[in-house]
């Protein structure tokens, strides 16, 4: 076969692979197959060195045309080629601007937790210092510590989960109290946020386990003002208005006197309403003066020092807040009323 033969043989096999290609990938491939170091174009070059010289510079013009010819179609192709793969993409990924958007659902703290960081940001601004107690913990801080009779029915197996004859879960955040005489020196200006457990019958009003805040604080010349004035203060910055309470007396080991404070019903502002039970006044924590018994159980001299401490419930006073009927709503992990916060 001549030279010629070859260069023409050439051009229609050419021709007939790139004419059964479709994508640029294949393009490349056939490319390389002929315009590579190793490819046919550069084969053919070769075999002019065993032309005589007078045929050398035809032969030569022949393939450099062929090469010029071959690589305007591929160009060609590709141009093609790269046209119909970006028609089909377009068509792939065609999106329709009228269908509706699709919801995206972001996460958010819980309602619980969200009012027990809004608490724990004000305590902090008012001067007290976080202290998580331990969920675990034995009779003497939970109940002896904390001035507690031996006979207390708080004690009592059907109120508290024990884990043992010594252990058990606390059933308040007043624990903290204990500890932290142990472990500082006056003045103590401490909250305890967290959880706390009780063997109660779940139901619409109660559970088995719900967050306190505990807050409580011990210097010299403490005084019922002082308790007063941050009563006051708390609950105003809490509810978000200047808000009244009130203080009616009550009874627990752990603080002589002890109480019950009461806030101005925000909702009729003191009218009476289904909130308040129309009594005017929303019943919030409970309070007192730090117990001697306790003062001295945690070696803190009461002739010296003196102290006030209270405790809220978080789930009740989210309840009052936003009018929840039931506290196994905070529990069910039901997004419909969950997103609602
Ligand atoms: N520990 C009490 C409870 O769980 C709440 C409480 C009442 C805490 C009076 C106090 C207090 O610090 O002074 O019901």
């Amino acid at each position: 076969m001549t030279l010629t033969d070859r260069i023409g043989q050439m051009r229609e096999y050419f021709l007939h692979e790139l004419s059964g290609l479709t994508t640029a990938k294949d393009l490349e491939s056939l490319k390389l197959k002929y315009f590579g170091k190793k490819g046919s174009i550069q084969a053919l070059m070769m075999e002019l060195k065993e032309c005589s010289s007078n045929e050398r510079p035809l032969f030569g013009k022949m393939i450099n045309d062929l090469k010029e010819e071959l690589a305007a179609h591929c160009e060609n192709s590709l141009t093609r080629v790269k046209a119909e793969e970006l028609k089909a993409r377009l068509q792939e990924e065609k999106i329709d601007p009228t269908l509706p958007g699709r919801r995206q659902f972001s996460g958010r703290s819980h309602p619980v937790v969200q009012l027990l960081d809004r608490a724990v940001d004000i305590l902090i601004g008012m001067g007290f210092s976080v202290r998580l107690g331990p969920n675990a913990d034995t009779d003497f801080y939970n109940f002896g510590g904390l001035n507690f009779p031996e006979d207390h029915p708080a004690r009592d197996m059907q109120d508290t989960f024990y884990l043992n004859h010594e252990w058990l879960l606390r059933t308040h955040t007043s624990n903290v109290q204990v500890h932290a005489m142990e472990e500082m020196e006056p003045p103590i200006r401490v909250i305890a946020p967290g959880r706390c457990f009780r063997n109660e019958t779940i139901s619409a009003r109660s559970h088995v386990f719900f967050h306190q805040i505990e807050g409580f604080y011990i210097d010299r010349g403490v005084s019922f003002a002082d308790l007063f004035a941050t009563m006051e203060e708390f609950w105003s910055k809490l509810l978000g208005e200047k808000v009244e309470t009130r203080f009616r007396p009550s009874y627990f080991p752990f603080v002589e006197p002890g109480l019950e404070v009461d806030v101005k019903c925000t909702s009729c502002k003191g009218k009476g309403c289904k909130l308040c039970k129309q009594t005017g006044w929303l019943e919030v924590c409970g309070a007192g003066m730090v117990h001697p018994n306790v003062l001295k159980m945690g070696n803190i001299d009461p002739d010296v020092y003196s102290g006030y401490a209270w405790g809220m419930g978080i789930e009740r006073l989210a309840i009052l807040q936003h009018g929840i009927p039931d506290i196994r709503m905070f529990t069910q992990n039901d997004l419909r009323f969950l997103s609602q916060f």
